[in-house]
């Protein structure tokens, strides 16, 4: 295919191409540099952020994925740490009453993060998974009430072709004033991911100037997925 490259078929047998640039050089040297295993898996992962990929072929990628039963493997924690780095966000925001924080984990694909937030003593999180959250590219909005959740968290569910922009309004409009929304990403998606370049900073700050939210922090850690940063952005809904 002229303009591609096809660098590896992943477990779940789709073969990765379309890989450009600076992702495609980091991919290459990653894969070079690591053990089969986790070579596999980052090509993996890599393959539901190609460039250019819609949602729906995210969601049949995850969907593929997960029924490879290589899924909860390839993502495990030693090369996933977005579960592990959300929860302690939450636990940073709530040092007590963690029982009663009533928590809306959007993306939650096979429910790592809840188990993370079991773990520290939260009792109370209901999933959403991809194809209700869909609708907030087609509807725009989220079959859930205003001001339902204490928080609203993103762990791992930023990427090419996955949650869009206009899922920070539906963040506010479903987390009650005083409560708090979390994302954690791949800190590189913010300059690879054309939907986030130049845009989700800016949204973020527009709905602060407009008085939607306050940033509460904004943290740069290592080892988010693979060799990569996260970034962890935490508001506060007024
Ligand atoms: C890397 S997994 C992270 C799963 C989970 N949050 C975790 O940390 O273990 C990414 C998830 O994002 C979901 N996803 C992708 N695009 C989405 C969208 N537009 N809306 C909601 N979820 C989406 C996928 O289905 C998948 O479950």
């Amino acid at each position: 295919m002229e303009g591609q490259i096809c660098l590896f078929t992943t477990r779940a047998g789709i073969p990765v191409t379309n890989i450009t640039k600076m992702a495609d050089e980091k991919a290459l040297s990653y894969i070079e540099a690591s053990p089969q295993e986790d070579a596999s898996a980052y090509g993996a992962n890599y393959g539901a952020h190609r460039e250019g990929m819609t949602k729906e072929e995210v969601a049949e990628y995850y969907s593929k994925w997960g029924y490879s039963g290589k899924y909860e493997e390839d993502l495990c924690p030693e090369r996933y740490n977005g579960p592990k780095y959300g929860a302690e966000a939450l636990v940073e925001a709530y040092p007590g009453n963690r029982e009663s924080i009533h928590i809306l984990d959007i993306a939650a694909g096979t429910g790592f993060l809840g188990e993370e937030l079991h773990k520290r003593g939260f009792k109370k999180s209901t999933r959403i998974q991809l194809k209700a959250c869909l609708q907030w590219q087609e509807k725009r909005t989220l079959p859930v009430e205003n001001d339902t959740y204490d928080c609203t968290i993103i762990a791992g569910g930023m990427g090419e072709g996955h949650i869009p922009c206009v899922a920070l309004h539906e963040m506010i409009r479903i987390t009650k004033p005083g409560g708090l929304v979390v994302i954690v990403m791949r800190e590189e998606y913010l300059d690879y991911v054309k939907e986030y370049k130049d845009r989700l900073e800016v949204l973020m700050q527009e709905l602060e100037d407009a008085g939607k939210w306050e940033s509460v922090s904004r943290v740069i850690v290592p080892n988010y997925s693979f060799d990569n940063n996260g970034v962890i952005f935490k508001y506060r809904v007024c």
